[in-house]
């Protein structure tokens, strides 16, 4: 394919963008501008097959504990399986106990949204703080982000992850104590960012009420840890739970989707797992050769393997899905950044690639310079949604008619003309042949979000099956943790330093500001 070009496959194939559409209850995957003939696709769902794709799936939905270094069965599908389903683990059916959790989320959501739920003042919250971090934080914000049209006004929601206590002190500045709920998110409840914001947020409610039940009124928990929810303080019984075999990455259908239940409501928050089990099943059943999931997955393995491609974008048009590159970045390469195989060897071909993103128009007025005229080789994928939330005129036609332009200008490009000087026509040149997907939404709702964050789970879990990762693990992150520990402490030792002359010199020199930090304060005291 290497010669092929857009231009001429189009025109050797004189319906192509309907023949390389797929379509699923109202999610369409146009993928015809990629450098690929019909024969390609063959090829690459051979290679699907080859690599037992089908039975990986299987093996997930059934429950079978295929995060192998873990130990663990992966069922972030069970959070959205309808009442009557039964899934197992360990020969317990475990969609009672989903369905149970979902109830007391509801319920619970309930009593705050309507007042009911009085801080310890006796006001009604007006404000819900979700601490988290990862996937505890990724998926509620960029969700909340999503579907704020959906939201309640009359709580206001945000979301604190980073340790900096930056991040914490803007949050809390213009809250009340009284009026405000913390959820505080993590599946392990040992994330030492979350529970450096969780106690720093109890100390702040604190410092304003010395009622005994201040905690109890305004802090919840969402975790598979009981033991450490309660050793914080939080209450078992405000706590809300979810299971070992949900991976963080995977949970915001589970009840890490609190603080959005919050927001939008118990019924919107059903409806988003209604729209992610219809994805589930078509990922499940539809031949692979119409399965959307699949069908990113092997146009991901294309590029990445065959082209030797290091990056792909996420190019939303759509402003509130703007931290869905954000989201699929930690979905994406925490899942298959690895280059260990299941199989306990080094993986012999490269895996996830680089995923990045921003919302268009935003993104073509910084980066696309380089998606058109650079030098890497990439593919993207176009996200657009066909009926705006707002009806503010003209706006939607400008927005989609952009969309529709770029991914027609990078699969095209520009013949040379010679019009103007001689001597700029290379500089105004577009080779095109720049391969991206196009994924197109009827409405952004509750369902049709929970359908993207599903294509999209069950895409990465297609690629990381193929490319022989366990995609559900995140060995990669621990190290940096530990390190954290040890230079966490000895920064306040000013004891000798031991790493490396460049770590060393760098630790020194924050002992030193923080001295003389320190002094300026006593100072100015
Ligand atoms: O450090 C990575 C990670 O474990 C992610 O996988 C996870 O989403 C995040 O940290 C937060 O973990 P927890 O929900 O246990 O606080």
């Amino acid at each position: 394919m290497a010669g092929a070009t857009m231009t001429d496959l189009f025109a050797a194939q004189r319906d192509r963008g309907q023949e390389m559409t797929v379509e699923h209850d109202g999610i369409v995957l146009d993928f015809s501008k990629n450098r690929v003939t019909t024969h390609t696709m063959d090829l690459l769902v051979g290679l699907a097959q080859e690599a037992g794709l089908e039975a990986g799936v299987e093996a997930m939905f059934r429950g079978e504990r295929i995060n192998i270094t873990e130990d663990r069965a992966v069922l972030h599908t069970a959070l959205r399986a309808p009442h009557d389903t039964v899934v197992e683990v360990e020969g317990r059916d475990v969609v009672p106990d989903v369905h149970g959790v979902l109830e007391r989320m509801g319920a619970f959501a309930d009593r705050v949204r309507s007042g009911r739920w009085r801080g310890m003042s006796g006001k009604p919250i007006a404000a819900v703080v979700n601490i988290g971090i990862g996937g505890s934080d990724l998926g509620p914000a960029m969700a909340y982000q999503a579907l704020r049209e959906f939201s309640t006004d009359t709580l206001d929601v945000r979301f604190v992850s980073n340790v900096d206590g930056h991040d914490l002190a803007r949050t809390l500045r213009d809250l009340e104590p009284e009026t405000t709920l913390f959820v505080i998110s993590s599946k392990t409840f040992t994330t030492v960012e979350t529970l450096t914001n969780a106690r720093t947020a109890r100390r702040w409610l604190l410092a304003s009420s010395d009622e005994p039940d201040a905690v109890a009124r305004h802090f919840v928990a969402v975790s598979t840890n009981t033991d450490e929810v309660a050793a914080f303080g939080i209450d078992p019984a405000n706590m809300f739970e979810f299971w070992d075999w949900v991976g963080g990455r995977y949970s915001l259908h589970s009840a890490i989707g609190l603080s959005l239940v919050l927001a939008v409501g118990p019924q919107r928050f059903r409806e988003m797992l209604a729209g992610a089990h219809s994805m589930d099943q078509h990922f499940r059943t539809a031949p692979l050769r119409q399965n959307l999931p699949v069908l990113l997955g092997l146009l991901g393995i294309w590029y990445r393997n065959f082209w030797d491609a290091q990056t792909h974008a996420i190019l939303p048009y759509d402003q509130r899905l703007s931290r869905v590159p954000a989201y699929l970045q930690q979905l994406d390469m925490e899942s298959n950044g690895k280059s260990a195989g299941r199989d306990g060897r080094e993986c012999p071909v490269g895996t996830a690639p680089i995923i990045w993103g921003e919302p268009g128009t935003n993104g073509q007025h910084a980066f696309f310079q380089l998606l058109h005229q650079g030098t890497v080789f990439m593919s993207c994928d176009f996200i657009g949604v066909l009926e705006p939330g707002h009806d503010l005129p003209g706006h939607h036609d400008l927005l989609m008619a952009n969309l529709f332009a770029q991914s027609e200008a990078l699969a095209f490009g520009k013949p040379e003309d010679d019009s103007g000087p001689p001597e700029l026509r290379v500089h105004r040149r577009f080779l095109g042949n720049r391969p991206s997907n196009t994924i197109l939404i009827p409405r952004l709702t509750p369902y049709s979000l929970g359908q993207l964050i599903a294509l999209y789970e069950h895409k990465v879990f297609a690629q990381g099956w193929i490319w022989g990762v366990n995609s559900f693990d995140q060995w990669g992150v621990e190290l940096g943790k530990v390190l954290a520990n040890r230079i966490v402490a000895e920064i306040d030792s000013e004891g000798d330093l031991t790493h490396d002359s460049s770590t060393n010199a760098l630790i020194q020199r924050y002992r030193h500001a923080r001295r003389a930090a320190g002094r300026n304060r006593k100072a100015g005291q």
